[in-house]
Formats: structure tokens, C-alpha cells, sequence
């Protein structure tokens, strides 16, 4: 059988093997269990605590035929089938990638439609705040009125971004995370069905890791257990969680700044090897590097980001530098959606081969000539003229003569006698440099002429 991982594994099934979460289980099973269930709801919390989980458990809860004071039984066909994800009363959309107006309209036209199989058709919107403008206003009327026996349910961790016109149409139900000693008796249930050797140290240290996210906590636990091939104990989840520290993920910045693209890319499939999740990684890489914007680009960070002095030293980077590794950055994670995230963040890693040899603007301005070194360049066709010349005679009546830029040529001034003197060397200069013209002019005080004296 393919491996599931744990995260998946043990989702709750009913509302009782919830953890944490108190207040909206009691709310959710005792609507149900006195029908008084909302059209709309709003689940709002941080990530990975139970709110899509909860909205399929209340999807069962309204179905299923055995339901006992709001319990689904977790057996029958209707409860098996939301697990399996295939039962037909259940739609759920991922707002993430179906946040336009057409998508609303499409679920708005499904919504018309009876149940197949259950008693309620429940929708489930997730990462709702997502949605556009539009799509919210097309939601509006639908969440107002719905068909007799639908059942909305919104989720977000953004509640912020849930306009007050929706908010006020849906029931709110807010999560919490879930209290550290709860993650580890959970995690030890877990490890007892897996057969995993288990210190107590050890799953502390991964309920505080994940910060009462019981999908992370699941998921570390998993990748300890691969990687301390079956035993979990303190050492290895510190090396283990080391290795996802910030610190590693600090210096996994710097290599991409200073575009170290191998020491980057055999780290990355280091981590892969071991089993680690890379979207983890790289969700805390994209936070550093916003970090490292902040505190290069803002006058006063501390009021910003508690832990800035942690990453002054970025500032030494181009600010034009960073905004540019962001960009990579992100642009793996869209990438890594869609192909293995493996493959998506080593080309991100490849992009930062050009982030080393990025200036800021004030010195990009440094590196172009300036007019005075712009001049000189104008005066380098007499240097390369010059440089060709042997017979320091020659050389002097060079120097000497006047110089002109005249129609892209250079053209020296020579007295036609000492022309006429050294014809053969300067007639073959002419041949050699095609930019160079001789203009000859009379000689009038030859005489007085001091340079003339000093040279014959
Ligand atoms: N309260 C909980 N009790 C037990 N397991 C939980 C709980 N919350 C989350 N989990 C575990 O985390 C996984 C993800 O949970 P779920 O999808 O419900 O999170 P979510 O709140 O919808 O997160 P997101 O906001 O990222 O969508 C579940 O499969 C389950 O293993
Ligand atoms: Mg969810
Ligand atoms: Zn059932």
C-alpha cells in the first residue's frame, strides 16, 4: 500500500477524536444534534488546526443515517465516502485556484440542485479569503438566500480579509491552537499505532516546534520517525529539527545571496534524502528573506519584527539583491504546486546564479565612465597611435602637433618641412591607423620655435 502520510493518516474521523478545538466542536455537534444548523459558516484560525477537518465531520454529521446526538457513526457508506472524498453532497473548493467570478457562478449553479445521496449538501470554501471582489459579491446573494438543506462553509486564516458583507452573513466559529500538552499525547497515540519508539523529551520538542499546528506536529513526527528509522527520541529530533533551525535556513539564504548554487543545491537534496518536507523549509526560507527586506529596508525594523537584530546581518546585501531572491523564492513555491518540489526550488536555486554580480543603483552609476573618463576614452585613438611609434622623433612631432576630431578622424597638424623630413615613417603610420589625417601647415618662425630647437 502507498504510504500515508501521517498527517493524513489521522485525520479525525468524529467529532470526538478532535483535539483542542473545544468550543467549536460543541457548538458544530450540538446544532446538529438539535437541527438548528447554520446556512453559512465561518471557521477562522491558524493553520493546520481542524477547520477543514471539522467541516467534513459536520458534512458526515449531517448525513450520516446512524448519527447519535450529533455524532456520525464513522462506518456507514455516507461517512466512508466523505473520507474517501468521493461522496457526492460534499463539494469542496480550494479558493486558492478558484478565486474568480466564473467559479463562484459555477458553484452558485450546482447549488440549485438537491442532494444525491444525503439529507444536506455542505460546501466547503477553503482559503476564502481568497476570493476576489467579484467573487465575494456573487457569494452574497447565494449565502443570503441558499436552497433549503445547503450548508456553506467558509474557511480562512484571514479573517481580516473577509469583507464585514460576508462576515455578517455567516455564523463564526474561531479556532485556536491547540495547547502544546495536547500535541503530545497526541503524537504519543500516534506513536503507540505506528510501533515508534518514543521519548516524551523528544515530542515536546516537536509540539513546541510546530506551534500548536497539529498538521506540522504530524508531519515532523513522520519525518523524525524516517529519519531515526523508527526511533524518535531527543537526539534525533534535536539533529532533525536542527536541521529545519533558523540558523540553516539563515545560511541557506546567504548561499543563494552570494550565489553558492552547489553548496545550495547538494544541501537541498541532503534535506530530501533525509525525508524532509521541503515546502516546510522553503515556507521558512520565504519568511527569512522577507525578514532580511524588512530590516534592510525599513528606518526603524525593531517596532516591526521582533527578532530583527537577528537579521542585520543581511543588510550588507543589495537591497536590489534580495527583492530579486524573494522573487525567486516565491516563484518556487507557485512552482512546486505544480511539479516536484524538488525540481521547482533547484531551479530556483539555478535563477540565483546572477544574484552575485547585482549592484544597487548608486553604484551601478559608479561603474558607468564618468565624463572625465569618457574624455579620456576620446583621447585613446592618439595613445594607440602613439603606442606603435618607435623613433622618439616621430613620437615628438606627434605630441607635438595640434589635434582635432574632425568627421571621425584624427587629424594632427605637422609642419609640411618636417612632414616632408619623415614622410616614409608618418605615410606609413596613416597605412597602419586609418582614423589618423595629416594636415600640413607652413612653417613661419622656425626659427623662434623653442620645441623645434630642441628637437633638431
Ligand atoms: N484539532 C485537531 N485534532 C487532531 N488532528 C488535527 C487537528 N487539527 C489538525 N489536525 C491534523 O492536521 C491535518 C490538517 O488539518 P486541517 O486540514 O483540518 O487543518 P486546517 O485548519 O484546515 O488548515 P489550513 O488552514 O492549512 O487549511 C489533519 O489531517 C490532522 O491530521
Ligand atoms: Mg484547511
Ligand atoms: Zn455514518
Amino acid at each position: 500500500m502507498a504510504y500515508v502520510p501521517f498527517a493524513r493518516k489521522y485525520r479525525p474521523k468524529k467529532f470526538s477524536q478532535v483535539v483542542g478545538q473545544e468550543a467549536p466542536v460543541r457548538i458544530l455537534k450540538n446544532a446538529v444534534r438539535s437541527g438548528k444548523v447554520a446556512h453559512a459558516y465561518l471557521f477562522a484560525g491558524p493553520r493546520g488546526v481542524g477547520k477543514t477537518t471539522l467541516a467534513r465531520i459536520l458534512a458526515k454529521a449531517l448525513n450520516c443515517p446512524n448519527a447519535k446526538e450529533g455524532e456520525p457513526c464513522g462506518e456507514c457508506e455516507v461517512c466512508r465516502e466523505v473520507d474517501r472524498g468521493v461522496f457526492p453532497d460534499l463539494v469542496e473548493l480550494d479558493a486558492a485556484s478558484n478565486r474568480g467570478i466564473d467559479d463562484v457562478r459555477a458553484l452558485k449553479e450546482a447549488v440549485q440542485y438537491k442532494p444525491i445521496k444525503g439529507k444536506h449538501k455542505v460546501y466547503i470554501i477553503d482559503e476564502a479569503h481568497m476570493l476576489t471582489k467579484e467573487a465575494f459579491n456573487a457569494l452574497l446573494k447565494t449565502l443570503e438566500e441558499p436552497p433549503p438543506s445547503t450548508v456553506f462553509v467558509l474557511c480562512t486564516t484571514e479573517y481580516d480579509k473577509i469583507p464585514p458583507t460576508i462576515l455578517s452573513r455567516c455564523q463564526r466559529i474561531l479556532f485556536s491552537r491547540v495547547p502544546h500538552e495536547k500535541i503530545v499525547d497526541y503524537l504519543k497515540d500516534i506513536c503507540k499505532k505506528e510501533g515508534l519508539k518514543c521519548e516524551e523529551e523528544a515530542l515536546k520538542l516537536i509540539a513546541r516546534a510546530s506551534e500548536g499546528c497539529m498538521r506540522d506536529a504530524a508531519s515532523l513526527l513522520d519525518q523524525a520517525g524516517v529519519y531515526g528509522e523508527g526511533k524518535v527520541d531527543r537526539k534525533v529530533v534535536e539533529d532533525f529539527l536542527g536541521l529545519l533551525g533558523e540558523n540553516t535556513v539563515k545560511e541557506f539564504l546567504r548561499m543563494l545571496l552570494e550565489s553558492r548554487v552547489d553548496d545550495a543545491i547538494r544541501f537541498l537534496r541532503s534535506l530530501s534524502e533525509k525525508g524532509y518536507n521541503l515546502t516546510k523549509f522553503w515556507e521558512m526560507l520565504e519568511d527569512a528573506v522577507s525578514k532580511a527586506i524588512l530590516v534592510k529596508g525599513l528606518k526603524n525594523p525593531e517596532g516591526v519584527i521582533n527578532d530583527y537584530a537577528q537579521y542585520e546581518e543581511f543588510k550588507k546585501y543589495p537591497l536590489e539583491a534580495l527583492l530579486y531572491t524573494e522573487t525567486i523564492i516565491n516563484r518556487g513555491k507557485t512552482d512546486a504546486r505544480t511539479r516536484e518540489p524538488l525540481r521547482a526550488y533547484e531551479l530556483a536555486v539555478l535563477k540565483s546564479l546572477i544574484v552575485k554580480d547585482i549592484l544597487p543603483v548608486s553604484q551601478l552609476k559608479k561603474a558607468l565612465p564618468s565624463k572625465e573618463e569618457q574624455r579620456s576614452e576620446e583621447r585613446k585613438p592618439f595613445e594607440k597611435l602613439l603606442e606603435s611609434v618607435k623613433d622618439p622623433l616621430v613620437r615628438r612631432i606627434l605630441e607635438d602637433a595640434k589635434k582635432e576630431e574632425k568627421n571621425g578622424k584624427l587629424v594632427l597638424r605637422v609642419d609640411r618641412e618636417l612632414y616632408e623630413r619623415y614622410k616614409k615613417e608618418l605615410e606609413s603610420l596613416k597605412a597602419q591607423h586609418p582614423f589618423v589625417e595629416f594636415e600640413l601647415q607652413e612653417v613661419k618662425k622656425k626659427e623662434s620655435d623653442p620645441s623645434n630647437k630642441r628637437l633638431f
